[in-house]
């Protein structure tokens, strides 16, 4: 089959799109509201976009809470969602008045970051501590839909678990990240397909 994106006249029963580009990290991104309470929410339009300087981005459906935090305050951290908190990450996907705790609703706990003041999920094994860069407006592609805005932040802090690092690398088979399929689907990453010389 074949069908053009724009018309997105593909006469499937679901959009495919998010299908192909699969599987998706999900970014489980934590920031301050303007009282200073923790915000959580999960992203799956998310991503590491360059090296040295590391900079992260996520695409927010409309303004919602997670871009309005980072673009105030001027920080956000994206802990891993793994397969162990998987529940949890759902839970913190439910929309909710600005002013919850997500890390509450879903009781977890929460460990105070280093460089940056929103905190981190406790039992993530890693997590990306970022100043806040840029947003990217993306025209919708009618008036009537919310645009996606891409929040862009630089990493100054990581945290990773001691016990996930094992002979010196960050271990794929030990994190057990969640990753973002089509429709409702969710893939773990760890199957490995390795070539001599990581980067
Ligand atoms: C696994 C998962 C991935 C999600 N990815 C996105 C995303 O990439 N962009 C988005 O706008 N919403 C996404 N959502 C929905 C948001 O998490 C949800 O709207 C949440 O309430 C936003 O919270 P906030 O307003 O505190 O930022 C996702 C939900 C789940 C469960």
């Amino acid at each position: 089959m074949y069908y053009d994106a724009r018309k997105n006249d593909h006469g499937l029963q679901y959009d495919p799109m998010k299908a192909i580009v699969a599987p998706r990290p999900i970014g489980w991104i934590s920031t301050l509201n303007e009282h200073g309470g923790v915000n959580l929410a999960p992203y799956s339009f998310f991503n590491l976009v360059s090296y040295r300087p590391h900079y992260v981005m996520f695409s927010s459906h409309g303004r919602k809470d997670s871009l309005r935090n980072a673009e105030r305050e001027g920080e956000f951290v994206c802990s891993v969602a793994t397969l162990q908190l998987f529940d949890e990450v759902n839970k913190t996907g439910a929309s909710v008045a600005a002013h919850v705790d997500e890390m509450q609703m879903a009781k977890l706990k929460s460990k105070p970051s280093q460089f940056v003041k929103p905190p981190r999920v406790a039992k993530s094994p890693a997590a990306l501590e970022c100043r806040y860069h840029q947003t990217v407006e993306l025209p919708a592609s009618d008036a009537q839909a919310d645009p996606y805005l891409m929040v862009i932040g630089e990493v100054v802090g990581v945290f990773i678990d001691d016990k996930v690092l094992k002979d010196g690398r960050y271990s794929a088979d030990m994190v057990k990240a969640l990753g973002r399929l089509g429709y409702f689907d969710y893939t773990v990453a760890g199957a490995l397909a390795n070539t001599d010389s990581p980067s």
